[in-house]
């Protein structure tokens, strides 16, 4: 069985990990890993791989950075000779960035079954770039797994069979279970200059990437504003995106000093960071799933979340871009009296193992029936 996977950004690399490593165990399975190029500095990319031990790229498109139109037909026009080179029997796909849409559509066009990974989550926000690719996945996908049951539910209303959608659990979570040890041994903290004798200083991290917020000045000067305050308390420790970079030059940088500017980190150093931190502040989907996991409080800086399991079960708290109602989450949470929760279900470090079994199951029912009929 030839499958054929797909990266492109930072958050697909921790996803696919696992499952690689799964498919590897598996001699019947051969796994392609196609990197789109989407994201390709060292830190939003190498060091995943390194980490993680994500064997190199069979192809990398090389794409690169440019508008959604542009680098959504770059990946298309650019992934297409190698699915028909190649003649996978599948394409999985992660997530929900512009590599997971172009990937899709490209493959259904050749016939070629789709596995998206992650699928279900709705924010009911069309305005966000993400629910739109994954509700075009969603909708060009013929496997689809789920990291929670709310997402079982928006594909069944979109009219996709149930029979094929399976609730499989969370692959960046096994990432975290397989890493967290390992990252225990970062010495980050110390670089940073937050631990003290070998113990770690309260602090708090932050992370902002979304367009919704950093590509308004006035909304990301509200945040910053807002979480200026937190950082009168405890230093807030702020790994900055590409994207958030280019903004915070174009506007001066105009922020508390308690906020500390770093570059964006590797995967070990941030799964430390974000281990031993009393809060995590951030407008990233997954990070709103890593610390349900570790259970350290979230505030979520949008005004909704396409991960309900993580505020229903989990540690987080969506307080959007209201400054009052950020600083008060925020003064609660260093307080001690933050969110807790539970692991959601199927969080367990397994799902890669079953996504595999599913899919070996799946395929090797519909060759036996095609060599049948
Ligand atoms: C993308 C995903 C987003 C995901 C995020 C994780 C889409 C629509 N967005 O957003 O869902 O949460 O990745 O990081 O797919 N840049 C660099 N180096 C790189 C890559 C990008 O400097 O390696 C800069 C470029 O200036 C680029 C900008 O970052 O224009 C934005 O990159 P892009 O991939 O378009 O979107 P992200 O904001 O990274």
């Amino acid at each position: 069985m030839r499958i054929l996977n797909v990266v492109g950004a930072r958050p697909n690399l921790v996803k696919i990990g696992p499952l690689l490593r799964e498919m590897r165990r598996h001699s019947e399975i051969e796994p392609i890993l196609v990197h789109t190029g989407q994201h390709y500095d060292e830190k939003l990319s190498d060091v995943f791989f390194r980490q993680m031990g994500i064997p190199e790229p069979d192809v990398n498109l090389e794409v690169g950075s440019g508008s959604h139109a542009w680098q959504t037909a770059e990946i298309l026009r650019k992934i297409e000779p190698v699915l028909i080179e190649r003649r996978p029997d599948c394409v999985l796909v992660v997530g929900d960035v512009n590599s997971t849409v172009a990937a899709s559509l490209a493959a259904v066009k050749l016939g070629i079954p789709v596995v998206h990974v992650e699928a279900g989550l709705r924010s009911y926000d069309r305005a966000m770039p993400e629910e739109i690719n994954r509700i075009v996945t969603d909708a060009l996908s013929d496997y689809l797994f789920v990291t929670e049951e709310d997402a079982i539910e928006n594909l069944i209303r979109e009219g996709k069979p149930r029979e094929r959608i399976f609730f499989t659990g969370n692959v960046m979570i096994d990432a975290l279970r397989q890493f967290l040890p390992l990252a225990q041994k970062s010495n980050i903290a110390e670089e940073l200059g937050i631990s003290k004798d070998g113990k770690v200083q309260p602090y708090a991290v932050l992370t902002l990437h979304r367009p919704s917020n950093v590509d308004s000045p006035e909304a990301l000067g509200v945040l910053l504003d807002a979480i200026g305050e937190v950082a009168k308390e405890v230093p807030v420790i702020f790994p900055v995106h590409p994207r958030t970079q280019d903004r915070l030059r174009a506007q001066g940088s105009q922020h508390h000093a308690g906020i500390r500017l770093v570059p964006p980190l590797g995967y070990l150093d941030f799964l430390c960071l974000l281990s031993h931190a009393r809060l995590v502040l951030t407008d990233s989907g997954g990070i709103q799933e890593e610390t349900t996991a570790l259970g350290v409080p979230c505030l979520t800086l949008r005004e909704n979340t396409e991960r309900p399991v993580t505020v229903d079960e989990g540690t987080n708290e969506i307080v959007g871009q209201d400054a009052a109602r950020i600083v008060a989450a925020a003064r609660e949470a260093l307080a001690g009296r933050g969110k807790t929760g539970r692991i959601p279900r199927f969080w367990d470090g397994h799902a890669a193992e079953r996504i595999v079994e599913i899919l070996m199951r799946e395929f090797s029912r519909e060759h036996t029936e095609v060599s049948r009929g």
